[in-house]
């Protein structure tokens, strides 16, 4: 196998690279597509999940941010700014550490989950909290960047939707040509906006097909689903809790075009599938992106998704970036018991028995 270079020189040519970009990498990209084994047959489709938990900060976001951060470099910039629901926070401020400039985050206060906080912490951002949601944060950092030198690289950075981009051509790279659907958590809509670019433009190279687009949002922040903004989004699903999606038109059009649907699963949905991947398939992503896996169940059972289909669902973070979440939804909680090994022994007979 050639050696993986990160994205920016995997894919430069699909990429606005030129000889002043710096190759800026983590090594990010190049994550596993993972089939479903049981999911799969008990449903009667053949998924695979591409694991973006497997990017240098445990989120797809990396794709993006690489991308939008040598730009940022390139265009002399020596700060960037976010507003986040934690993994934009993270990968900003990981690539901006890397290329030496200054990151500056801005997060609903209290809704981020502790890995991603954790993250943002470490990478040594500026890391300011508000009273507010993401849409109120996203608004109060397109108009500091309007008016300072700071650069933007939330996914209205088009340079961000690039990068993300190339999570489908290794989609089509892993399967041999696109899945006859793709399902996508929805937040801010910048994922499936990527995803759906990248399709047309290996399509158009190489013929490898286009998927129906099948984007899911929380029951609580399904503006798109609803048809209007909401302002008070809640989920259980942090990173996708957004009451007005900044790339909402692009998101209807590869609805549109794909002949795919946008729709909304509820919170319970969600902790059954991300559940049901830990317990039977052995894959710990966060809950934002078991939506994909919920809403494969819900198109399956109303017919939208066809039986034998070929299907790939973004996993779009890792597990681990929300400890809270997975420990508050698994009732059994470790057994303590006396430093003694008949004790521990007489437990584990009854635990293997049970
Ligand atoms: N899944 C995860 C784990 C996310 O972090 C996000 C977005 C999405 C799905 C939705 O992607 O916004 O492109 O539709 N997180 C952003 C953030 C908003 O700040 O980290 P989208």
């Amino acid at each position: 196998m050639a050696k993986w270079e990160g994205l920016l020189h995997q894919y430069k040519e699909f990429l606005p690279v030129n000889e002043n970009t710096p190759m800026l990498s983590l090594m990010e990209g190049n994550t596993p597509l993972i089939p479903l084994v049981n999911i799969s047959k008990k449903l009667g489709v053949n998924i695979h999940v591409k694991v973006e938990g497997a990017n240098p900060t445990g989120s797809f976001k990396d794709r993006g941010m690489v991308m939008a951060v040598a730009k940022a470099k390139e265009e002399g910039s020596n700060t960037v700014i976010c507003a986040s629901t934690g993994n934009t926070s993270a990968a900003a401020a990981a690539y901006a550490s890397r290329a030496g400039m200054k990151t500056i985050v801005v997060i609903p206060d209290g809704k981020i989950a502790m890995g991603k906080l954790a993250q943002a912490m470490m990478y040594g951002a500026e890391i300011v909290a508000i009273e507010g949601n993401f849409d109120e944060a996203l608004a109060m950092v397109r108009n500091i960047s309007g008016k300072s030198p700071i650069t933007l690289v939330n996914s209205v950075n088009p340079y961000r939707i690039e990068g993300q981009k190339t999570a489908a051509f290794e989609v089509c790279d892993q399967l041999g040509q696109a899945p006859d659907v793709l399902a996508i958590p929805v937040g801010n809509a910048g994922n499936i906006t990527a995803y759906w670019k990248g399709f047309k433009e290996y399509n158009e190279k190489f013929g490898t097909g286009l998927p129906r687009m099948h984007g899911f949002e929380a029951e609580g922040a399904a503006a798109i689903v609803q048809g209007a903004p909401i302002e008070q989004p809640e989920t259980v699903a942090t990173a996708i809790r957004i009451g007005n999606p900044a790339s909402w038109a692009f998101a209807e059009a590869a609805r549109d075009e794909s002949n795919g649907k946008i729709d909304f699963v509820t919170d319970a949905e969600i902790l059954e599938a991300y559940e049901m991947m830990t317990r039977e398939e052995g894959i710990f992503a966060e809950p934002a992106s078991n939506a994909s896996i919920a809403g494969i169940i819900k198109h399956v059972k109303s017919g939208e998704i066809e039986q034998g289909a070929n299907i790939v669902a973004v996993l779009t973070g890792n597990g681990l970036k929300d400890p809270q979440t997975a420990i508050a939804q698994i009732e059994k909680k470790p057994t303590v018991l006396p430093n003694d090994e008949e004790a521990v022994f007489n437990f584990i007979k009854g635990a293997v028995q049970a």
